[in-house]
């Protein structure tokens, strides 16, 4: 199976500030389907909590600061999501949890797929069931 990583996009910038692109199939790895993004969130909430039988995903704290935690199955790894031209890919069928949220915290999502509830495993036993078959 495929593991999450770390990816750093390019900072375009000078006095005035920055820019980041991020262009499907070049600076991540599927074609982009879908965006959207999670801010408002409490430091102790713990959000995510499911696995995608499909959708590939990148995750950008683009403000602010959170962190993320991935279940393979058989092991678990933690990212730190602190730099706006910093994500994190997810590939399908990883369990993932993000928490620890700054209050200012923008956690931009880009994803592979359109919105299908039934895609989401959102029972761990299921997803250990199902991802260690
Ligand atoms: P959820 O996946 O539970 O978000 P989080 O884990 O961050 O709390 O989604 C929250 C709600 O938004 C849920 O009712 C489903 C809905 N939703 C959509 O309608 N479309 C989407 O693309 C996403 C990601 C969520």
């Amino acid at each position: 199976m495929r593991k999450a990583k770390l990816i750093e996009f390019p900072q375009h910038g000078d006095e005035k500030g920055y820019l980041v692109v991020i262009e499907e199939k070049l600076d991540v790895p599927f074609e982009i389907k879908r965006v959207f993004y999670i801010y408002g969130s409490q430091r102790d909430a713990l959000r995510g909590k499911h696995a995608n039988r499909k959708s590939e995903f990148m995750l950008i704290n683009v403000s602010g600061t959170s962190k993320v935690r991935v279940d393979y199955g058989n092991s678990t790894e933690e990212f730190d999501l602190n730099r706006a031209h910093v994500g994190v890919y997810i590939p399908k069928m990883v369990w993932k949890e993000m928490f620890d949220f700054s209050e200012d915290s923008v956690l931009l999502v880009l994803c592979s797929e359109l919105y299908d509830p039934d895609e989401y495993i959102r029972d761990k036993a299921v997803y250990y069931s199902e991802v260690n078959q």
